[in-house]
């Protein structure tokens, strides 16, 4: 059985959570989409870690952990994750760390071009400038180098980094960016000692998958971003550039699509972006700053402020559709409860108002209509606290379980996890579901 753990909204829903509930009695972990543009916290022996590439799963001792084919690695940093993830004494981390030689690289010339693309657009996606979609287009350009080029002689690796780099240095050159203009024999040097370094990770890694699928082993897909942050069903232009929704994840992972599969989608009580693009939900003023500060929502990547606004059901709704969403969870069940307390209400958006209709998902041609949703909110007064002894959906504040209602009424998902604080086990699930 493959659990995919995706997120629904603009990602930083809290994944890391859920993923890790089920990754307790898992053999196969993955990540299998993105790059280190995701930023996963995992708390292991009362330490938070804050992973980007690694599968969070790996704090689990029977886990073999994979990074899918669909992942794109910057070297230097999964390095600096495997360097702190030893510190930490992880048992048998060598072995059960597993990294797809057909993952595509990130060179540093993917960041300045990533920089460079973000300069030069009227209209910024405000990506996290880690290089994530210039690696994917040199990639379906078929110029990208992967993990497995990092194994060739210097000499070969040379010639690809060479080939790969002719555009980008004459763009480099001719917009202001002399600086950035590559020397393939130093990149050559730098990324083939990498590739010595990640040689005892890089494998194979369908025999590993056809094995579990053959003894029926319960295997984890960690999603990496989001629904609307998927580059064919998110708000394109403003997403990122990998299919980070359930079949993207599946495909990222070397996973066949006619596995049996259930999906969770992650989200908040509220919702939060990060970067530009359609919000509709979003607020301003006081109400989006009491949301960020009791959220803390800043990011885990890049530190940015992340815009704050209430939870949207058209959009879990149309990730019921889109990524086969059978459970949500729904974390910071206890924030959006002091924020309800603070503010003295709280919304839900339950439909929306859009080119003259109420409608109750999220509509696919904003970006022609030029239109963004009109909320249409229920409101709850007053808010809720949640206090440690609470560990069943029974014991949760009556207004609580109105909240949660609702949301399943209008996203049509039952709500089979509640996320009510930041530690693993601050989750209650709902077994009757
Ligand atoms: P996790 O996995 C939140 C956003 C960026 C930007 C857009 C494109 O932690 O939920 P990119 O660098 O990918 O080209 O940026 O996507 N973005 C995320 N926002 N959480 C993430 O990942 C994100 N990964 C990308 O802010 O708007
Ligand atoms: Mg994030």
């Amino acid at each position: 059985m493959i659990t995919a753990i995706v997120g629904c909204k603009w990602g930083d829903e809290g994944k890391g959570k859920v993923a890790s509930y089920y990754a307790k009695d898992a053999q196969l972990v993955l990540r299998t989409t993105g790059g280190n543009n995701a930023g996963h916290t995992v708390i292991y022996n009362g330490k938070t870690l804050p992973l980007h590439l690694v599968p969070g799963g790996i704090t689990y001792p029977q886990t073999t952990c994979i990074i899918g084919p669909g992942v794109v690695i910057d070297p230097a940093v999964l390095l600096d994750e495997i360097q702190m993830l030893k510190e930490y004494n992880i048992p048998d981390f060598d072995e059960r760390l597993k990294i797809s030689g057909r993952a595509h690289v990130i060179f540093p010339y993917h960041k300045d071009l990533d920089e460079l693309h973000e300069k030069l657009k009227k209209h910024p996606v405000g990506t996290t400038k880690r290089g994530i979609g210039p690696t994917y287009s040199d990639k379906d350009n078929r110029i990208g180098i992967r993990i497995y080029d990092l194994l060739l002689e210097e000499t070969q690796l040379r010639e690809k980094i060479e080939e790969a780099t002719i555009l980008h240095n004459q763009n480099f050159a001719n917009n202001g960016m002399a600086d950035c203009v590559v020397d393939p024999a130093m990149l050559a040097h730098q990324y083939h000692e990498y590739g010595e370094r990640l040689r005892q990770y890089i494998t194979d890694i369908n025999p590993i998958i056809a094995n579990a699928l053959d003894n029926d082993d319960k295997i984890v897909v960690e999603g990496a971003q989001a629904f609307r942050l998927d580059i064919d069903h998110g708000d394109y232009p403003m997403c990122t550039s990998s299919n980070c929704s359930t079949s993207g994840a599946l495909c990222g992972g070397a996973l066949p699509p006619n596995s049996s599969i259930e999906v969770i989608g992650i989200d908040k009580a509220y919702n939060s972006r990060v970067g530009n693009g359609p919000f509709p939900t979003k607020q301003s003023g006081s109400v989006a700053d009491t949301i960020r500060e009791l959220g803390h929502e800043y990011g885990t990547t890049t530190k940015r402020p992340r815009d704050c606004g209430w939870y949207d059901c058209c959009i879990s709704n149309s990730a019921k559709h889109i990524l086969g969403v059978n459970y949500l969870c729904i974390n910071h069940l206890d924030t959006i409860g002091l924020i309800g307390k603070k503010l003295g209400y709280i919304k839900i958006c339950v439909s929306y108002n859009y080119q003259g209709k109420v409608i109750d998902y999220y509509p696919d041609d904003i970006s022609l209509t030029g239109e963004v949703p009109t909320p249409i909110y229920e409101v709850l007064s007053g808010g809720w606290e949640i206090d440690s002894s609470c560990k069943t959906y029974e014991q949760l504040p009556e207004l609580a379980k109105k909240f949660i209602r609702i949301i399943e009424k209008s996203s049509h998902i039952p709500v089979k996890f509640l996320g009510t604080g930041p530690a693993n086990d601050d989750l209650i699930i709902r077994e009757d579901i």
